[in-house]
């Protein structure tokens, strides 16, 4: 895994190797030793008859100081190398500039970009073979942010920031997961983060910034209306309006996205109407009430969310 993160002195790939092999041949005579007194024990040392009581055989005080000082200053020995690596790759300047700011939610994850602005949630948008700086941070629970081809696990707890550096080499999805227990659906708090060459990322950065449209078919519009007459603004912003709260997930271009709750569901008309109608029934112990919406009411903002691109 840390082939993959570049921007590691060669010191501590080196050393990384190092550790590696070291703990195998430390591994392999642990090993070795095992098998051979297990062999040992069934032929040579085994009871001819169940009158055969163990022998005290002389205590080997030397060999019993040199076994535990050597293991002593094994591990003293790595734990040094070991601290110093994590702190280079660790290292976090004194005062942060996060590319990314992400706050855990029961049960699914915001991601603000302080330089342009963008805000968005469960996908997380980076570009690819740039060391991305992510300050993380709770809403609610202690959470921890896990996405193990980019980078390290690292809590996030509730009224405390955390640093970390996350680096994808080529484009592509990478998968991850809150690793953390935090409650009811904590297995359903998946990550999904989508690493886009240069071009892609500034495409995907200005399509999000773009005003989400306002106008549509009649049952759009209704769609709209309704969205504030069942009070969804209270907890769900949408840029470029006048819903501003960042309760539950901010929808501003939901629609681009490809999956929703925490990577759980696909986003399409289907899944959308389905937790719209009941969401107990689609992910239990979400925070999202159930507004007891009729059928046109359910069609109707349907068609307004899912034009939200
Ligand atoms: Cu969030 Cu587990």
């Amino acid at each position: 895994m840390i082939a993959v993160l570049p921007f590691y002195s060669t010191q501590v790939l080196e050393y990384t190797n190092f550790l590696y092999w070291s703990f195998a041949v430390v591994a392999a005579i642990i090993l070795g030793l095992v098998i051979f007194f297990t062999y040992r024990y069934t032929t040579k040392y085994k009871a001819k008859s169940p009158k055969d009581k163990p022998q005290n055989g002389s205590l080997n005080h030397k060999f019993e100081a040199f076994a535990l000082i050597t293991s002593f200053l094994i591990t003293v020995f790595f734990m040094f190398f070991t601290v110093q690596s994590m702190k280079e790759i660790q290292t976090i300047p004194d005062d942060p500039k996060p590319d990314i700011i992400i706050t855990g939610h029961q049960w699914w994850w915001e991601a603000e970009y302080p330089n342009s602005k963008v805000i968005t949630s469960n996908e997380v948008h980076i570009p690819a073979g740039k060391k991305v700086l992510l300050a993380l941070n709770s809403a609610d629970v202690i959470h921890s942010w896990w996405v193990p081809e980019l980078g390290r696990k690292i809590d996030m707890i509730p009224g405390m920031t955390n640093y970390m550096w996350m680096y994808a080499e080529k484009p592509g999805e990478y998968l991850g997961t809150c690793s953390e227990f935090c409650g009811m659906q904590h297995a359903r708090m998946r990550i999904r983060v989508i690493a886009d060459d240069e071009a892609n990322f500034k495409k995907w950065q200005e399509e999000q910034l773009e005003p989400v449209i306002t106008e549509g078919s009649a049952l759009f519009e209704k769609g709209r209306n309704l969205f504030e007459q069942k009070t969804c603004t209270n907890c769900h912003a949408i840029n470029g309006t006048s819903y501003n709260e960042n309760i539950g997930p901010n929808l501003t271009h939901f629609a681009s996205r490809k999956r929703f709750l925490g990577d759980f569901k696909e986003v399409n008309t289907t899944n959308l109407r389905a937790w719209l109608h009941d969401p107990q029934k689609v992910k239990e112990g979400a925070k999202m009430p159930n507004f007891i919406l009729s059928d046109q009411e359910l069609n109707a903002l349907v068609e307004y969310i899912i034009h939200l691109k």
